[in-house]
């Protein structure tokens, strides 16, 4: 027999069928957020790449969260599940991954996004300053952003993390681990998770380094340049 998720099961299929209606009507609003967000980075990135020349982001992913998602996760909580309360209670039905080089860039981009007057920021936590327990590593930001519907405008919660390609390699793998193993992921595997986890935040750190250094000895040979002797 083929095996089912046990979250959304064959009684769902009614369920789900009932909310796909308004799941849609909400979900051209969550695209319109997103892209909101993706268009303000972009263009972020490309004005700091034409004053620093250097691009703090490397690549944005971003989704709509699915219905069978928002359902599993509404029950999760011991929510009624209807796309009111999903609206209501979860702030991640847009999400946008923001992945850059360096640390310092991470903040950098989240300063410059938090500082535009109409970005309202609703939650902050990071997992930087303050690693999860398993080594979990990326800043988090759910801000409310307006968009223009037909109705007017609405402000609309998006979830954004921001992290290092190193720390995304990370949380991609470790994601993968844990959801492969059906069972709980032993205590050995934990801390060599763990163990990996502090070895690419030292990496992280010392490539930064190496960028900053490169960096100086680049801004020295342009002063030179521009004032070979002293400047006339
Ligand atoms: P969720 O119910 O997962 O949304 O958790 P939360 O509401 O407590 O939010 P949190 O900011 O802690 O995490 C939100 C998202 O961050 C998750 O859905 C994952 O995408 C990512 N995340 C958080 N912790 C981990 C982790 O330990 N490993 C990985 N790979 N991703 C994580
Ligand atoms: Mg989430």
């Amino acid at each position: 027999m083929a095996e089912r998720n046990p979250a959304v099961g064959p009684a769902d299929d009614a369920v789900l069928e009932e909310l796909r209606f308004d799941y849609m009507q909400i979900r051209g609003v969550y695209q319109a957020a997103i892209r909101e967000i993706n268009a303000r980075l972009q263009t972020l990135d490309s004005e700091f790449s034409y004053r620093h020349r250097h691009n703090p982001i490397h690549h944005i992913e971003s989704r709509v969260k699915s219905l069978p998602s928002i359902v599993k996760k509404l029950r999760a909580l011991g929510i009624p599940v209807s796309i009111i309360n999903a609206k209501k209670n979860l702030h991640d039905i847009a999400g946008v991954r923001v992945v850059c080089r360096y640390v310092d860039d991470i903040y950098r981009i989240a300063n410059l996004l938090l500082s535009q007057d109409d970005v309202l920021l609703i939650q902050e936590k990071d997992y930087i300053k303050h690693p999860k327990e398993n080594g979990y590593r990326s800043l988090h930001i759910v801000v409310d952003v307006p968009v223009y519907m037909i109705e007017g405008r609405l402000f609309i919660p998006v979830e954004i993390q921001i992290r290092t390609v190193a720390m995304d390699f990370w949380a991609t793998l470790e994601h993968g681990i844990r959801y492969k193993s059906s069972e709980e992921v032993p205590d050995s595997i934990v801390r060599e998770l763990r163990e990996c986890a502090d070895v690419i935040t030292d990496t992280d750190y010392r490539m930064q380094g190496i960028f900053k250094a490169l960096q100086m000895v680049h801004d020295r040979e342009e002063e030179a340049e521009i004032e070979p002797d002293g400047g006339s």
